[in-house]
């Protein structure tokens, strides 16, 4: 956590961090909020009072604390509308690229260890499993990971594939999956801007990404112009209802199976296989996914 500035106001904020720490959040709260007067221009620690004042079930004063965060970093690079939405409802927000790039950058260096050891992550194998018996002949010439993180789904296909490059909005990320030696090219960036400059793709990879992404319609129209006929979209979506968008507890989105067969049908695509499947666990429970290949119609 960064310094707010006034060495009286981070002892207080440290001293309420503790008492949070020990699960008084009422203290908490209340020793918070003397720091932030004495701080008014700190984000963080008003981003910090916001959700302590959540924990507390103090939810009108979490809701003008998130909004006054947001006054201070409009680029809401901690995920404030999220917490509002979570909290009040409304309009299901989008994540600004600061608040994803920040998110896994804090997590790059743990990221492995957390998914692998920790979370029963499963999603490559779960891509690579599923590619092998639908697709079992094909050799990718080229392909693209989306949102490749520390490499892993990459590590996965790298057999399959002759040319892999993967793109992430995070550089800490990056910096890992260059370790892993899997990629021919790595770049910081986003998904859609990326595809925007790939052609006669064989396959799109997007693990575990697009449960940060509200809209998928965009990729899905960058990913077709990207792929050449008869090229694959193979990806996890965390399972939600229908043909809605909903943001889950876990400040993740969850898109349902309906509204893929929507965006498939409408941009060009087939379905050649659709699985439910465990994709990892978060707070001790089950997260339950779609996986998908699509497959581009060749419309000559
Ligand atoms: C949970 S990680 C999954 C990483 C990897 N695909 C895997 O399966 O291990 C999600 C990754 O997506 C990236 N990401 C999220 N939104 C993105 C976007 N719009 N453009 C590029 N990368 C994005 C994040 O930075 C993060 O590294």
């Amino acid at each position: 956590m960064s310094s707010s500035g006034d060495l009286a106001a981070d002892r207080r904020f440290d001293l309420a961090m503790q008492l949070r720490g020990r699960g008084d959040v009422a203290a908490a709260a209340d020793v918070m909020s003397q720091a932030i007067a004495l701080a008014p221009r700190w984000a963080a620690g008003r981003f910090a009072l916001a959700e302590t004042l959540a924990m507390a079930g103090e939810t009108t004063a979490s809701l003008a604390a998130f909004k006054a965060y947001l006054e201070l970093d409009p680029s809401d690079s901690m995920g404030a509308a999220a917490r509002i939405h979570l909290l009040a409802g409304g309009d299901v927000p989008t994540f600004s690229e600061s608040y994803v790039r920040r998110l896994f950058d804090q997590y790059a260096p743990r990221f492995d260890r957390a998914l692998t050891e920790r979370l029963a992550y499963a999603v490559p194998e779960l891509l690579r499993a599923m590619i092998d018996r639908t697709l079992p002949a094909r050799r990718f010439a080229r392909a693209i990971d989306l949102g490749c993180g520390t490499g892993l789904v990459g590590a996965a296909l790298r057999e399959r594939v002759d040319w892999l490059t993967g793109v992430d909005l995070s550089p800490g990320m990056i910096a890992e999956a260059e370790r892993k030696g899997a990629y021919q090219r790595l770049t910081v960036g986003d998904i859609v801007t990326t595809l925007a400059g790939e052609r006669d793709l064989d396959l799109a990879l997007a693990g575990d990404v697009l449960c940060y992404v509200r809209d998928l319609a965009p990729v899905f129209a960058a990913v077709d112009r990207a792929l050449r006929p008869g090229g694959a979209f193979a990806f996890s979506v965390e399972r939600g209802d229908g043909a809605a968008v909903t943001l889950g507890p876990g400040h993740r989105f969850q898109h349902g199976a309906a509204l893929i067969h929507q965006l498939a049908g409408a941009g060009g695509f087939s379905i050649a296989a659709e699985q439910t499947a465990r994709l990892r666990q978060d707070g001790g429970k089950e997260v339950i996914g779609l996986l998908f290949i699509l497959s581009k119609i060749d419309q000559k």
